[in-house]
């Protein structure tokens, strides 16, 4: 397994993670929707191939209830990444996402994913978004680093993505920024390396660029720029798609670990090989950047 140090955290994280998002069950949104049974192995043969690393939200339904139920017996085998600013409301046949930035809701997220989890502590817990003013003139950041004191956190840290980022990366307070980076949204490339100077760990997120082509939930903008990019004329037998998307995003020097989603053991079993055969080559990597720019990326 690929390890990497998440920045001041000093966390020992596998270059894979695990997003958790997929695990969001009936009544919330997409097409899919994962039984309990299947969610219980799913998180379990996570853990049984090695991945140290789990995101969740309580945006994401069932997520964390169902990581609590599945991993609670294994706490120590895992870091457990959460997030706050969460105030979703359920209604009959979707869950509709909402943040809300205030001490209420920030204590009210802990308390109940401290539940849902099963466990006494969260090893980093993320803003949901927020920009810097509200973060902070709200008490917000502050009312974390209380939360540590206590103990019931580890680290803390953001996810976020432009126009927010920058002036959060300006704050320099976060153990962690989450951020989405994929060969298919090149978007925060630099702000990634200028959120790692901050010496904050980075996970990228979307780092499979959500399947691309092969994506059983298909995003017709990005296999526009797939397709535009021509990126299938530089694999062959040895590389599929999912596999130059993945290496490309460990390729970024400052990818400590990518959370990709995916409720499918196939996938999971291709996405560790794909990981553990490290970044691609140079020549490779700056083909695909020169044709993804063109595309306009
Ligand atoms: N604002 C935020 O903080 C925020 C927003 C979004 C996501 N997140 C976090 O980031 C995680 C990942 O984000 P994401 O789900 O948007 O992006 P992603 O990991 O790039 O995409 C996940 C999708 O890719 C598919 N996939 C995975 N491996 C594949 C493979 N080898 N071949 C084909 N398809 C594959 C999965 O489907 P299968 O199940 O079929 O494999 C899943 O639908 C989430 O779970 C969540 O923890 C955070």
């Amino acid at each position: 397994m690929r390890m990497q140090t998440l920045g001041r955290t000093g966390l020992k994280v596998t270059q894979l993670g695990y997003g958790s998002m997929g695990l969001r069950g009936p009544r919330t949104w997409g097409v899919r929707v994962v039984s309990d049974g299947d969610a219980d192995r799913f998180l379990n043969q996570v853990l049984d191939v090695g991945i140290n690393f789990i995101d969740t939200a309580p945006d994401y339904g069932f997520a964390e209830e169902r990581i609590g139920r599945a991993l609670s017996k294994r706490r120590d085998e895992f870091y457990l990444a959460t997030k706050c600013g969460c105030d979703p409301i359920q209604h009959d046949d979707q869950l509709e996402i909402r943040h809300t930035w205030t001490p209420e809701v920030i204590t009210r997220n802990l308390e109940q994913s401290l539940k849902n989890l099963q466990t006494d502590y969260i090893d980093l817990m993320q803003f949901h978004g927020g920009d810097a003013k509200t973060l902070v003139q709200d008490g917000l950041i502050d009312l974390l680093k209380e939360f540590q004191q206590q103990g019931k956190i580890r680290y803390f840290g953001v996810s976020s993505s432009l126009p927010n980022l920058p002036g959060l990366i300006e704050l320099n307070v976060f153990d962690t920024f989450q951020i989405p980076y994929s060969c298919l949204n090149r978007a925060h490339h630099d702000l990634i390396t200028r959120a790692a100077a901050t010496g904050a760990g980075i996970i990228i997120r979307g780092g499979i660029a959500h399947g691309g082509p092969d994506a059983e939930i298909q995003r017709d903008k990005l296999n526009a720029i797939w397709n535009e990019a021509g990126l299938d004329e530089l694999l062959d037998e040895q590389m599929n798609r999912a596999e130059l998307i993945l290496r490309y995003t460990i390729s970024h020097p400052h990818c400590d670990t990518t959370i990709v989603g995916t409720c499918n053991p196939d996938h999971l079993a291709e996405n560790l090989q794909a990981v553990e055969k490290g970044p691609l080559p140079q020549p490779l990597y700056d083909e695909i950047t020169a044709r993804v720019k063109r595309a306009g990326q």
